[in-house]
This record gives structure tokens, sequence and C-alpha cells, in this order.
């Protein structure tokens, strides 16, 4: 089986990567997780084993997302996420850092599309591209990810790393599922279109 490639966006209304504040989003978090969390990742997280980041998002995690980050009374899911993150297999793209730092973790670099050739050629189960915006923008020039998870926030947030940017040639998606969340959140699931659109596929026949 091949390895499923998905990429992963949270961003505000206005494209920015980010968690701003707004209505629900300050909820005290209990040993649930929230509905944003549990689509945006637990539900996800079961055939993942390999999980992509830039360097930035990459070193971001390793600060808050490692069970030596958890402190006494953190909820049960962020132990739980934490494990799961130290443990699963862990890809920084990076041509600065000499060494990851982080247990499970490599770094690669070059030609993006070289390397995801290349993980999709290991052994494993599926793939994540969890960010940064960056990396995810340069998933989506090249049309390197199976599909795409992404949640819209109900802010326009005016700050913050943009997802969008020029590109050489559109990129075109079906959208699989859409589903409201409880704060407002906008989910999206998209699968990138390969083959070439013929006229009845544009007429919609
Ligand atoms: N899921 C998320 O993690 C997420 C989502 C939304 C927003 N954010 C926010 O976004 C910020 C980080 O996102 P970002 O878009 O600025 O950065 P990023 O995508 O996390 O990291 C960019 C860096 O990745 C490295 N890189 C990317 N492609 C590479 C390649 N093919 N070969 C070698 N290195 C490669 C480069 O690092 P070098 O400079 O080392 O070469 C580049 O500077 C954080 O502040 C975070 O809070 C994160």
């Amino acid at each position: 089986m091949t390895r499923k490639i998905t990429a992963s966006l949270y961003m505000t209304l206005d494209g920015r990567g980010g968690f701003p504040k707004y209505l629900g989003s300050d909820r005290p978090s209990t040993n649930e997780p929230n509905e944003f969390w549990r689509e945006f990742w637990f539900n996800r997280f079961d055939d993942v084993t390999t999980v992509i980041m830039g360097r930035r998002s990459f070193v971001g995690h390793r600060r808050v997302w490692t069970e030596k980050a958890r402190k006494k009374g953190d909820p049960q899911f962020m132990w739980d996420y934490s494990r799961y993150l130290d443990k699963v297999d862990k890809v920084c793209l990076s041509h600065r850092l000499k060494s990851p730092g982080w247990e499970n973790s490599r770094i690669m670099k070059g030609d993006l599309s070289k390397i995801v050739a290349k993980l999709k050629g290991e052994k494993g189960g599926n793939i994540i591209a969890e960010g940064g915006p960056r990396l995810i923008q340069e998933f989506m020039r090249q049309r390197l990810a199976d599909d795409y998870m992404l949640i819209v926030q109900p802010v326009v947030w005016g700050q913050g790393p943009h997802y969008w940017g020029p590109m050489k040639e559109q990129l075109t998606l079906k959208l699989l599922s859409s589903k409201v969340l409880e704060d407002g959140e906008l989910l999206l699931h998209y699968e990138t279109v390969r083959k070439k659109l013929s006229k009845r596929d544009l007429q919609g026949s």
C-alpha cells in the first residue's frame, strides 16, 4: 500500500497560520480534547507513522509537545499527544539544524519532491505534513500532498505567517467532506485532483 501524505492547515479566514482568540477558544481544558482537537489531531493519527515539519514548526513543537514539557495538571489528551509525538518518526526539514534534539527525529533537506518520494518509498503507515505555512505552501506549489485537512478559524487576523502565495499553476482540489465545529470553525477535507480535467469534468457531468 502506498503511504498517503496529508497536509494539515489551520488558518484564519485571511489565510494566516496561528492560534488567535475567538468565541469559545479560551474554554478551560478538561481531560477531553475539544472538537477542533479531536477532529484535527486526535482522530487522524491512528494510521500515521511519520510527521513532517518545517524547521520553525519542529522547534516550536519540540519546545511544547514532548512528554518532558508536560506539567502536572495538564489534561490527559495533552499527555497522550506529547507521548505520541515523542514516539512517532519525525522529519524536520532544515538547512540550518545540525541535530534534531528530539528522539525519533531526523533532519532532511533539499528538493521537497525528492524527500517526499523517499519517504513514500520507506515502509510505514501514512504521513502527515504538520506545517508550518511555508512548508505547506511548497506542498501546494509542487502538488505533493494527496489530500489536505484544513480548519478555518472565524477570525480575520491580519498577522501571522501566510499560507497563500504565488503559484506557477493552479492546484485543483475535490471536496471530500466538510463540517462546522462547535466553536464555528470549518473543517474541510480536500483531495488533490491529479488528472488533467476534460471538458466534461469542468461541466460537472
Ligand atoms: N502546524 C504548525 O506547526 C503551524 C501551523 C500554523 C502556524 N504555525 C506557526 O507558523 C510558524 C512557523 O511556520 P513557517 O511557515 O514560518 O515555517 P516552517 O514551515 O515551520 O519552517 C520553515 C523552515 O523549514 C525549513 N525547510 C522547509 N523546506 C525545506 C527543504 N525542502 N529543505 C530544507 N529545509 C526546509 C527551512 O529551515 P532552515 O531555515 O533551517 O533551512 C525553513 O526556514 C510558527 O511560528 C508557528 O507558530 C505553525
